[in-house]
Order: C-alpha cells, then sequence, then structure tokens
C-alpha cells in the first residue's frame, strides 16, 4: 500500500486510507524500537536535511532519532547559524541544500503555508514539521496513534481540546483526523482564544465551561497557551487563566469518570496543567513523545515509497 500524496503537508490533504496505514505501519516500526537493536536499513542511502526556522525539542529530536533508526543520513539545519540570518531567501536555502543530493526535507517554520510554497518549487518531498498556526500533521498522528493505544479505539471517541486553539496549529491537524477517523471532537477555552469559525464552517462543539467540558470527554488534549503568537493580551493574567481554565486534580476529582491527559509540549506548568495533573497516571503526555519516533519513521519511510519497512 502507498499513501496517496507525495508530500506531508497536512492531515487536511490525507484520507482515512492514508491515515490507517501511517498508523498501522508505526505500529510496527514501535515493535522494532522495542528491541535490543533499535536500527533497520530501511533508508539507507537516504538523505534528509531538518529545516528547522522555528524553536523545537520534541519534533526535531523525533525526527533525527526517527531517521537515525532508518539508517538515512541526516543533516540538520537551524536558521541561527545558516546564511538565512544574512538574507537568503527560503528558496534560495533549499535548493542549495537539495543541490547537495538531498532526497527529502523535514520542515518548521513560523510562516502558515511555508511548507506549501516550497512544494509548488521542489521535487524532493517534504514533511512538515509545523507551520505557523496552520498545521502539524505528525503532532496529531502521534497523538491519534497514543489514544488508539491508550483506548483501543478513535471511532466514537469523545475528545476535547482545551485552551489556546487561536494560535494552535495541533488543534486544526487534530481536529481535521478525529473527524476524518470517527471521533467526536469538543474544543473549549476562553472565547478570545477559539475561533467560532470552527462550529460554523466545520460543525466543531465548542464549549466555554471548561468543567462541562471535562465532564464530557473521554481524552482531554490540552494544549498551551502560545503568548509568543498573542499581540495583544487575550485573557487577564495567567493567573486567572489558571484559575479558570487549567486542568486541576481538584477539577479531576469533580469527574465521575477516569479520563486521558494529553499535552503536546511544552507545557506551561501550573498555566494550563497543574503538575500534579501533568504527572499523574492519567497522563499520556511522556507516552506522546516516545510514539512520537515510531510515527515519524511510518512518514518518512511511507513518503519514500520503498518497501520491506522493518526488515
Ligand atoms: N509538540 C511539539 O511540537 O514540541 P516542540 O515544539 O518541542 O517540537
Amino acid at each position: 500500500m502507498a499513501l496517496t500524496t507525495k508530500h506531508l503537508l497536512g492531515i487536511k490533504d490525507l484520507t482515512t486510507e492514508d491515515i490507517q496505514l501511517i498508523l498501522s505501519t508505526a505500529t510496527q516500526f514501535k515493535e522494532v524500537l522495542q528491541r535490543p537493536v533499535k536500527k533497520v536499513p530501511t533508508l539507507r542511502d537516504i538523505t534528509i536535511v531538518n529545516l528547522f526556522y522555528e524553536n523545537s525539542t520534541r519534533t526535531r529530536i523525533s525526527f533525527e532519532l526517527a531517521e537515525k533508526r532508518l539508517s538515512a543520513d541526516v543533516v540538520n539545519f537551524t536558521v541561527s547559524n545558516s546564511s538565512a540570518a544574512k538574507g537568503e531567501t527560503l528558496l534560495d536555502t533549499v535548493n542549495n541544500i537539495l543541490s547537495m543530493k538531498v532526497d527529502m526535507v523535514v520542515m518548521r517554520h513560523s510562516a502558515s503555508g511555508a511548507p506549501h510554497y516550497l512544494a509548488k518549487h521542489i521535487d524532493a518531498a517534504i514533511i512538515n514539521a509545523g507551520d505557523g498556526i496552520n498545521e502539524h500533521p505528525t503532532q496529531a498522528l502521534l497523538d491519534a496513534f497514543s489514544m488508539k493505544e491508550k483506548l483501543g479505539k478513535l471511532q466514537g471517541l469523545k475528545v476535547a481540546i482545551i485552551g489556546d486553539i487561536m494560535h494552535s496549529r495541533v488543534a486544526l491537524s487534530n481536529i481535521y483526523l478525529l473527524k476524518k477517523m470517527g471521533a467526536e471532537v469538543m474544543v473549549s477555552g476562553p472565547p478570545t482564544l477559539i475561533p467560532t469559525y470552527l462550529k460554523e464552517a466545520m460543525g466543531i462543539q465548542i464549549e466555554y465551561n471548561i468543567d462541562k467540558a471535562l465532564a464530557w470527554c473521554d481524552v482531554a488534549n490540552v494544549l498551551r497557551i502560545q503568548l509568543e503568537r498573542q499581540n495583544q493580551p487575550l485573557f487577564s493574567s495567567l493567573r486567572e487563566y489558571n484559575l479558570a481554565y487549567g486542568i486541576t486534580q481538584n477539577r479531576l476529582q469533580k469527574l465521575t469518570k477516569e479520563i486521558v491527559i494529553m499535552h503536546p509540549g511544552p507545557i506551561n506548568r501550573g498555566v494550563e496543567l497543574d503538575s500534579d495533573v501533568a504527572d499523574s497516571p492519567h497522563s499520556i503526555i511522556l507516552d506522546q513523545v516516545e510514539n512520537g519516533v515510531a510515527v515519524r519513521m511510518a512518514c518518512l519511510y511511507l513518503l519514500t515509497g520503498r518497501t520491506q519497512p522493518t526488515t
């Protein structure tokens, strides 16, 4: 089986079958990662550049590990010590790198649409590792993998995405994926951080009362308050945000059932999520990070079109 797309720019472009294929291939790679020798020759002779124009811990390390576990040759690019700082354009930078016989580009950029622009101008396959406030497809795929691993299904699952929805590429990719896979999705948080087009154009439930959202869901995917993307204050203070919308043990103890807590990271502890919840048995946050390597191995492998994933 093969993906219907040459690039992985967003979940919006994937079919349900593409998503199922990535998740089932990731299951095979997760088995590889449990072996004493965690490396397979699948992408030997493939060269991949990780182009990070924006900060990252999890995604950058996870892609690099995934590439190395697949035996690819890896080149890392960070904008701060590159000639981009001297004014070189994105397209010039990428064309120069590709002229050195690079096969695939993994890119994070603060501008929404940057990987889509590149895809129109270069031949190499591109994986979007997060573009502005648009999409973060591999995060949504690893989130889905982790939910399915924990709860056994996506179909019919009730997922509340909570927090700064407005500035979150994780929210949009999760919404696209969960809808395609038959889950029910609700967004919750302050009215100033939830775009109403989600309800009007996409039929997503909006719940401004956090306790009602928690009582409704099986999974709460809690998002970081992205102060760096807010040009003006959208709530009164971080302390008041925590009181009104923070996920606390006190809130969880009022529920009549256990729910699963997720967060893509990095966490603002004591703002959107209290430490005793983030570190509790309800939380699968570190499972998400672990699963990210297998999911990214699956994406890299499937986009090269090679056969024999795990030998
Ligand atoms: N989840 C995520 O994208 O984290 P990083 O910004 O650290 O890559």
